[in-house]
This record gives C-alpha cells, structure tokens and sequence, in this order.
C-alpha cells in the first residue's frame, strides 16, 4: 500500500513556505517507504529507529546522540583457538596497520575550485537534466557543485565509518568465536583511524561537512539497539562495509585529488579485511545454525535494509540546503538516480554487496526474485569480496 502523492502539481501545496513543504514531503516519503515492507515482524524491528531517525531526526540534533545498547558481551575464560582463518585474518590485520596522521601527505594543497584537479569528474552529473528545469549553472558554479557532492559523500562515509566503529566495537564484545574478538578489536583501530582521516580531510581540505543522512542514521540506530549478535555483523559487516567497500572503490577512480586517492586506497584495503570478517562469521551460522523461521526473518531484513540503501541515499541534505525552492523532492530524486556517476556508484556498490548475501546463504530462491526485480539479477553470481584481490578492488568494474 502507498499512499498516493498529493504534492506535485498540486497549486496549494506549492503555495506552502518551502521548509514547510520540504518537511511534508519527507515524511510521505518515508511513511510510504515503511508501507512498503512486507515482513510485518521486520517492520516492527525497524520502526523505533525509523521514529528516531526519519522522523525525529536525532542525527541532526545539537545534541549528542544517545543509543541504548541491548545485547549480551560473550566471555570466554578457556581462550579457545577456534577459528584458524579469523587468527590468520588477525595477524594480517596487525601487520597492515597504518597511521592516519603520518602515512598521508597531508601537506597537499587541495583546492576544489581547481578544475585542473578535480574532486569528481564533471561528467559525474548530467548538466543537461538540470538545465531541463531551468538550473544552468557556469564553470564556477558546476565546480562548486561538484565540492558540494563530494562533500556530502565523504560526510556520509565520515558518519558510516563512525558507526562502524561503535558496531565493530560491540560485535568485538558479542561475538561467540574467541579468534574474532582478537581480529574485532583491530577493526575497532581501523575505524578509528578511519574516522580520523575522513573527518581531517572533510575539515581541512574541502572545509565542508554535511550531516547524517536521516536513512544512514536509521540504519546504524537499528544495529546498535539490536540484541542480536548476528544482526550487528550482517548490518554492519557485510551490507554497510560492503556498500562502503564498493562506494570508496568507485570514489578512489573517479578522483584525481592525490591526497584523497592515496586516502581512499589505504581505507580500500581496511575494509576488503572487514567484510571477510563477516563472511568468516555469519557464513557457517547461516547455513547450518539457524532455524528455517530465523533465517526467513535474517533474509527479509536484509532485502529491507538493501532495498533502504538502493533508494534512499540521495543527498537530501543537499536539495533542502539549495533546491528545494526550484525542484520538488520527487524531481530532485530523478535527478540524482540518473546521474551518470550516481548510476556507477551504485552498479559498483551493489556489485559488491549482493554476491556477499549470497556467500552467506541469504539469497535462497524465496527471495531471489525480489533481488531481480530490483535489477540486481546479473550480481548474484559475481565473486564474493573473499575471492577478490586488491587490484579487483581497485580496479573497480565499471
Ligand atoms: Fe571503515
Ligand atoms: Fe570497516
């Protein structure tokens, strides 16, 4: 069920002040985004941190936000050698390390006005599509267009990357395997340094930080509250750190900034090590542990939240900051889906992603055809992210 659209066109609703109208169309949009949910049980689980984030929009408050955790901190006093991959996936981990503050060159100048250096190429937007409505911007205004975008993107990853923090530290805790508290707490230091570079490079460099998109907050919202153990890794650990994997590999192509390239590269290779630390974890409970119930609801809430990631992340938080007086939200979201280095971040993204639910033992055939529906069909059969090197990751197919 959807509740039909009363806005476009619509001669009152234009008449509205703009931050009304702006607000009215984000909660139709995301009341219909929560109708669409089939699995009831899943909807009951996503909808408090739908409230918070959608709706009471905590991401963006002044204040500090505030998540009550709910799951059990797993000891083990006999400190098992259980899982020789996870101990080799460890030692590798300590040997990678790196230093966010003297691995870089941070003495790089970087300037997003030059086009000669460009943060994004311009072909990365449809410059035609935008004109349709009557937005036609010069030289000058397509390159501070471009800094925006980028600008919102690596906010979103400075906020992902945060969350991922709090989540590897609390599936650090609630992991049932010895060997993966070991590896779990060197992805609780590369988090951290992620962290650190993407908010130095977002504060030094491009001197521009977007907030928490309302969607990305809802998300992260949900693995912390979540009492599960398996949910915090299959959230975090195999959709967010592969949609990140995907997202920074299609970034590291794109630019030409030397500073961010180098960046992205070292982060690029951290998280190819974080999502084979899901594949390790989730891939024998899924396929041998659960009950057939547990896994429909496992499978359900992942299509949710893909389906979330797939249609949502489409920098509202720029249109309200400098178009909402020009396009309707509706406009806006066509703009932003066709643009030509949205469409590649996306195929780039979901090309990592799927195969890994896959890998897992999610993608059954009671779901496979949603997963066609939504396109995904060729990705099914791609590598997992275990079976790619860090050339394939940064070579990133396109
Ligand atoms: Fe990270
Ligand atoms: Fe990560």
């Amino acid at each position: 069920m959807q509740i039909p659209s009363f806005i476009d066109g619509n001669p009152l609703f234009k008449a509205l002040p703009v931050p009304v109208r702006i607000r009215m169309e984000a909660y139709l949009d995301h009341i219909n985004a929560l109708l669409a949910v089939e699995n009831a049980s899943v909807l009951k689980q996503m909808a408090p941190s739908a409230v918070r984030g959608l709706f009471l929009q905590r991401g963006r408050a002044d204040e500090p936000a505030k998540m009550k955790a709910t799951h059990r901190v797993h000891f083990d006093f006999k400190y098992p050698a259980d899982n020789a991959k996870m101990r080799r996936l460890y030692e590798k981990a300590k040997r990678l390390q790196w230093n966010g503050s003297m691995d870089l060159d941070w003495s790089i100048d970087v300037d997003p006005m030059n086009p000669e250096v460009p943060l994004m190429g311009r072909e990365f937007v449809d410059w035609d599509h935008l004109a349709g409505h009557g937005i036609v911007f010069n030289q000058k205004e397509r390159q501070d267009f471009l800094w925006r975008v980028t600008s919102w993107m690596l906010s979103q990853f400075l906020h992902g990357e945060q969350g991922a923090l709090m989540a590897s530290a609390q599936v650090t805790e609630a992991t049932p395997i010895f060997d993966g508290k070991y590896y779990g707490a060197t992805q609780v230091m590369d988090e951290a340094r992620h962290v650190e570079v993407f908010s130095r490079y977002l504060e030094d460099k491009l001197q521009l930080r977007y907030e928490i998109n309302d969607n990305l907050f809802t998300i992260i919202d949900g693995l912390m509250t979540d009492s599960r153990w398996d949910i915090k890794f299959l959230g975090m650990q195999i959709l967010v750190e592969g949609l990140a994997l995907g997202a920074f590999s299609t970034m590291y192509k794109m630019t030409s900034e030397p500073l961010l390239k180098e960046l992205l590269r070292r982060v690029i290779q951290d998280e190819a090590r974080h999502v084979n630390f899901g594949l390790l974890t989730l891939r024998p409970y899924y396929t041998g542990q659960l009950t057939e119930k547990e896994r429909i609801e496992r499978e359900d809430w992942a299509f949710e939240v893909v389906v979330l990631m797939r249609n949502r992340f489409l920098a509202h938080e720029l249109y309200e900051e400098a178009f909402a007086h020009q396009l309707t939200r509706r406009q806006w979201n066509t703009f932003v889906s066709e643009m030509p280095g949205m469409a590649l971040f996306r195929r780039v993204m979901f090309e990592r992603l799927v195969p890994n639910l896959r890998a897992i033992g999610l993608l059954t055939p009671r779901v496979m055809a949603r997963y066609e529906k939504m396109g995904f069909g060729e990705f099914v059969h791609m590598p997992a992210s275990d079976e790619l090197t860090e050339a394939d990751l940064l070579g990133a197919t396109a």
